[in-house]
């Protein structure tokens, strides 16, 4: 008997050729070469043939296999590629298209003079100490040697609550921290401090660096030296200082300390109103009923102390004229201060 190889085979062709996945294809090959496929239902049909064309039959029937497998092996390729040419189609990404744009956030410019204050402070030795806002009379006014009737105690000028006050100036940390710690001492103390006070220049809400040392045979030439330290890596390489007399309660002599103007070099200019000087901190030596107060001894130990606003530091630094731009959260102002 002989068999129709190429009828088979076309049929087979067209039965593929509907196949749409290679999943389809499978089924179509098994048709044909699986188990109860059309090949193998022609070699059963072996023993029914006579014994003397058995071997011809044979050699057909695996030459027909062959040519089956060599097809279906060659459309299951073409199959397989076909779907990876889809799968990535679909996973396409289109490089030209617009990215996501991500705001990058940045410090802003009171914590940038903050950190850049302990940076150059703790340079020089000094270690930081954060007392409490809500603070008492004592620590705010009575330890620091601030009379009963001093104007700063006012109503106007201090918010006062339940048990305490929101504490005035960071000079309280000074008690706080001579209590717990004997000379020598070098504290920086940064921090919010209220007043109720409210113009282009103050806030009600501000903060403060408060600097303390203390310490055997310590005196205002020390705070200068420090001070012209402290100006150069703030300001410029050629910042200069100036001390002028001042009362504060809580030190004796007292200093009100100018920088030269950065901006104009000392020639005058709007930013120091023509003066070639700038205010930038109050400061002084210790006032010995401070060191009493704390439980120091005045005849063996002196300091000096002195105190700023970082706001006004970042002010100056960066040319911003209203403190109130500090607050306001506008983006488009802050974002002016990226590094
Ligand atoms: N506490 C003062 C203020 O708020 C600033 C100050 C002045 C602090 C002199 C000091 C100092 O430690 O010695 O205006």
């Amino acid at each position: 008997m002989d068999l129709e190889q190429d009828d088979i085979v076309k049929e087979a062709e067209a039965a593929a050729s509907s196949a749409e996945d290679s999943r389809a294809l499978y089924e179509v090959k098994m048709q044909y070469l699986g188990r109860a496929g059309k090949v193998t239902a022609l070699m059963k049909r072996m023993k029914d043939i006579a014994q003397e064309h058995r071997p011809a039959f044979g050699k057909q029937v695996n030459a027909l296999r062959e040519k089956l497998e060599t097809l279906f092996a060659s459309l299951e390729t073409l199959a397989k590629a076909r779907e990876m040419a889809k799968k990535l189609a679909a996973e396409n990404v289109d490089v030209t298209m617009p990215g996501r744009h991500f705001a990058r956030g940045a410090l802003h410019p009171v914590t940038i003079v903050r950190n850049r204050l302990i940076d150059i402070f703790a340079g020089m030795g000094f270690e930081v100490f954060e007392g409490p806002e809500i603070e008492n009379d004592y620590y705010n006014f009575t330890a620091l040697n601030t009379p009963a009737d001093h104007p700063a105690r006012d109503m106007q000028d201090t918010f006062y609550v339940q048990g305490g006050l929101l504490r005035t100036q960071t000079s309280a940390g000074q008690i706080r921290l001579m209590e717990k710690k004997k000379p020598p001492i070098k504290m920086l103390s940064p921090g919010r401090v209220f007043r109720s006070d409210d113009d282009a220049t103050h806030s009600p809400m501000f903060h403060q660096m408060e600097g303390l040392v203390v310490d055997r045979g310590i005196t205002l030439c020390d705070l200068q030296g420090m001070l012209d330290e402290f100006v150069k890596a703030m300001f410029s390489e050629n910042s200069k200082t100036r001390l002028r007399p001042s009362y504060f309660p809580f030190t004796e002599p007292s200093v009100e300390v100018d920088v030269s103007c950065h901006a104009c070099g000392g020639k005058g200019c709007s930013l120091c109103k023509g003066t070639g000087w700038i205010e930038v901190l109050g400061a002084g030596v210790v006032n010995r009923r401070v060191l009493e107060n704390c439980g120091v001894d005045p005849d063996e130990y002196s300091g000096f102390a002195f105190g700023m606003g970082i706001e006004r530091i970042a002010m100056l630094k960066y040319g911003i004229n209203n403190i109130k731009l500090l607050t306001e959260n506008d983006v488009r102002f802050l974002e002016q201060f990226k590094d």
